[in-house]
């Protein structure tokens, strides 16, 4: 029931998690080289503002796949109305069981969502799809400082509880057989503007639609205090744009 409210609170919603156009972009321009028309799997798009933003600058073909239907129909509508230099393919499928021939991609993008399957294990199962020389760029969250206050520690060690600093991130995709192009982290904006702004205007309309819903109500407490956990603490953590090359 409740993972019914989460959904409708983002499906109105550009995007899913912290980020930004510029900072998608900037990614992007900092992979040395990538083939004129190539082949990208976008994992995990929610809406997809970054499939087309990525879609906005690169040729040939983004396949985008999440396992929620009405994110892929909207991008799928999206994606018709635009003029973009590369073809967008929304398909419902999940990360866990992607039905794609190994090497066939020559990058693999994924914003805000290898935490489902986990860091290691994400690159892990990943890496075969990826031809050989091929990036991954990703965002996960971590830790930008050690020791940080017991309640945001106890906050995150409850509700992303595999969360760690981008040191140890960059030690496991090593270990997974990668080589570290870049990274950087976001912006406090991609969090803000990006993010929890639209999210409490979102929340402000549903409370008006749905008054009285218990289940809703509880929905929205518990993002509305996501966000007040990043005014409060917003120093101690953020997402890390991580770039990586396939090693041979
Ligand atoms: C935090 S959101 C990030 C979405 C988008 N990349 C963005 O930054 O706005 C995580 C996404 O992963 C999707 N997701 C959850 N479990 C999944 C699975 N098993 N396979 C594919 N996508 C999944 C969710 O539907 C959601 O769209």
């Amino acid at each position: 029931m409740e993972m019914e409210y989460f959904y409708r609170l983002y499906e109105q919603l550009e995007r899913c998690a912290p980020s930004s156009d510029e900072e998608t972009l900037k990614a992007l321009k900092s992979l040395p080289q990538l083939p004129k028309q190539p082949r990208v799997l976008d994992i995990g798009c929610g809406n997809g503002a970054q499939t087309l933003a990525l879609a906005g600058q690169l040729g040939g073909e983004i396949v985008a796949i999440d396992n929620y239907q009405p994110f892929i129909d909207r991008l799928a509508a999206e994606a018709k109305s635009r003029l973009l230099k590369a073809d967008i393919f929304p398909q419902c499928v999940s990360m866990f069981e992607l039905p794609f021939a190994a090497q066939s991609f020559d990058l693999i993008w994924s914003e805000g969502a290898i935490y489902i399957i986990g860091f290691s294990e994400g690159l892990r199962q990943w890496k075969p799809l990826l031809k050989p020389g091929g990036y991954i760029v990703l965002t996960d969250m971590v830790w930008l400082q050690e020791d940080p206050p017991q309640e945001i520690a106890d906050y995150w060690g409850e509700n992303n509880p595999n969360m760690t600093d981008t040191k140890e991130r960059l030690a496991q995709a090593e270990a997974a057989g990668y080589q570290l192009i870049d990274h950087f982290t976001l912006s406090p904006e991609a969090w803000t503007e990006g993010y929890y702004r639209p999210l409490r205007e979102r929340i402000a309309l549903m409370r008006q639609e749905l008054a009285g819903n218990e289940t809703a109500e509880k929905v929205f407490s518990m993002t509305e205090e996501e966000a007040d956990m990043y005014d409060r603490f917003g120093e101690w953590y953020g997402y890390e744009f991580i770039l990586l090359q396939k090693k041979a």
